[in-house]
């Protein structure tokens, strides 16, 4: 765990912390496609400044995904803010994918809230409706870790955090997330597969923060907004701008189950 990847994340939670003024941050979100907005709602905005300012990090290349990260002053104390990430798909390996995961925990997290947009496989799983993600499929066929530490994932996304979440909206369903390695959406044969596999949700990033963060012992919460349903289960051919519509559509619903989830942590 102590390789030139977790050094270099030190380094930028170093410079986070000159750059912010604050301490220690307990709580960390990445916002995903179409989550950017919510975080208008988390609390009062303290500084925001482009994420490549911080040593190890490389600007996001994929319209409708921020670069920026904002330390946000809410009633239960300071949190940092991601409104954006780097993807596996932009070529960068997995370190740079996990890598604010990474800085956050080095600044101090202990908890870090993941989102996403998804692609729904179940029925029930409507557009514009929030999941939490109970588990993960990792089809990326990559790990963040390196070297022979043996990190447990059984409950990786936080049934307390969960729970958390579920008191904020009792009716919050919850979902088995695939993620594969895009960019390019699945094959209506892909998602018979990973249907067959027991995923509800589908999409592109998530798994390898997850695993990063709880190798370095962080809990985690992971919520995904449907934005459409997966090739093969609708009439629409998919593409990346009703994944980013949809998130419009549902900013405000993701922004106040967000803030109360942070408030009651
Ligand atoms: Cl259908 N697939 C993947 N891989 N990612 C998505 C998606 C689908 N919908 C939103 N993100």
């Amino acid at each position: 765990m102590s390789t030139k990847a977790h050094e270099r994340a030190r380094e930028a939670a170093d410079e986070l912390r000159s750059r912010t003024g604050v301490d220690s941050y307990g709580t960390a979100l990445v916002m995903g496609s179409g989550w950017a907005p919510a975080a208008d709602m988390l609390g009062s905005a303290g500084s925001e400044f482009e994420v490549d300012e911080l040593p190890g990090f490389l600007a996001p290349t994929v319209q409708g995904h921020h670069s920026r990260v904002r330390s946000v002053r809410a009633a239960g104390g300071d949190l940092l803010v991601f409104l954006g990430r780097t993807h596996l798909y932009e070529g960068n390996g997995t370190d740079s994918v996990v890598h604010g995961v990474r800085t956050a925990v080095a600044a101090g997290a202990t908890r870090i809230i993941l989102t996403n947009a998804a692609g729904s496989l179940n029925a029930d799983l409507h557009p514009g409706r929030p999941v939490l993600i109970s588990d993960h499929i990792n089809l990326t066929g990559r790990s963040p870790i390196v070297g022979a530490d043996f990190v447990d994932l059984t409950d990786a996304y936080s049934p307390d955090l969960r729970g958390i979440a579920r008191q904020v909206d009792p009716s919050l369903p919850e979902g088995v997330y695939a993620a594969m390695t895009g960019p390019h959406f699945e094959t209506p044969a892909e998602i018979r597969m990973l249907r067959t596999m027991g995923a509800d949700l589908v999409g592109m990033s998530t798994v390898l923060e997850t695993i990063a963060a709880r190798e370095l012992g962080a809990s985690v919460l992971g919520v995904s907004l449907v934005t459409n349903v997966a090739a093969g289960l609708g009439s629409e051919p998919l593409d990346h701008e009703e994944v980013l519509e949809t998130g419009r559509g549902a900013a405000d619903d993701v922004g106040r189950l967000l803030a109360g989830i942070v408030e009651r942590l």
